[in-house]
């Protein structure tokens, strides 16, 4: 696989989950004329979708490489807010995996980056997501789609969990403590990106860092827990 083609509207959801994208000028629109001009028309008609594109792909085979140690051929794997999917798509290439994912069905209005204490922020669309990945290879059997507000949660263990920038990032670990509970085996293992790796080490056995980013605003770091 050699890129990813991303139209104006998923170049814009990927801008919007991964604001690293976006470049210095719209960074600077961002701050002169506010989040919801930013959110709602900056991000959709400033941008260069092919550059994203390529961009976006380069990011996501980046934290591929990351994480792939961990993933094992027949892995049942849960993606928690996957954004539109990429990093997913590298992975069902390559290990054909299933892959369930847990994500939202709409764009905050003004969107708040950084921690969400009421977990309101959200920019995805999960009509956007499906063909992403359907475009991209990956066969409608092999994933499904879960709408966190909608309520009902994919009720069976998973082997691997993944949650890059969002669990424990954007919002509380202990809105998925319990479930993570139901659907973890002792074996699983959880990866995700969090500003607080130590309260981890009370609740898993077993802890290990996998990259560390001190250069962003919140300096966090990614972890890989099981047991
Ligand atoms: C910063 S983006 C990261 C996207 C992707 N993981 C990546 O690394 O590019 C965070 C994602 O979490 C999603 N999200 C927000 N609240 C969520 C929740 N309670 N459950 C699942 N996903 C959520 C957002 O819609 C968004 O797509």
């Amino acid at each position: 696989m050699q890129d990813f083609k991303l139209n104006r509207e998923l170049a814009q959801l990927a801008v919007l989950q991964r604001i690293e994208l976006s470049g210095p000028i719209l960074r600077r629109i961002r701050k002169t004329f506010g989040r919801y001009f930013f959110s709602m028309i900056a991000s959709k008609y400033f941008i260069n979708p092919s550059r994203i594109s390529k961009n976006y792909f380069y990011l996501m085979e980046k934290e591929y490489s990351i994480i792939k140690k961990y993933i094992q051929l027949n892995n049942n794997i849960l993606s928690i807010g996957s954004g539109i999917g990429g990093l997913e798509i590298l992975i069902n290439k390559e290990f054909n995996s299933h892959i369930t994912f847990i994500e939202r069905d709409y764009v905050s209005k003004k969107i708040r980056y950084g921690w969400d204490k009421t977990n309101k922020e959200a920019y995805n669309n999960l009509k956007l997501l499906e063909i992403f990945l359907e475009n991209n290879g990956f066969k409608k059997n092999n994933f499904e789609l879960y709408d966190y507000d909608k309520g009902i949660l994919p009720n069976r263990k998973f082997d691997l969990i993944i949650s890059l920038y969002s669990l424990d990032y954007h919002y509380e670990f202990n809105l998925y403590k319990s479930y993570l509970n139901k659907v973890m085996k002792p074996e699983s293992v959880l990866i995700f990106d969090t500003v607080r790796p130590d309260y981890f080490s009370d609740i898993f056995k077993k802890v290990e860092i996998l990259k560390e980013d001190n250069n962003t605003v919140h300096k966090s770091k990614r972890i890989a827990c099981s047991n």
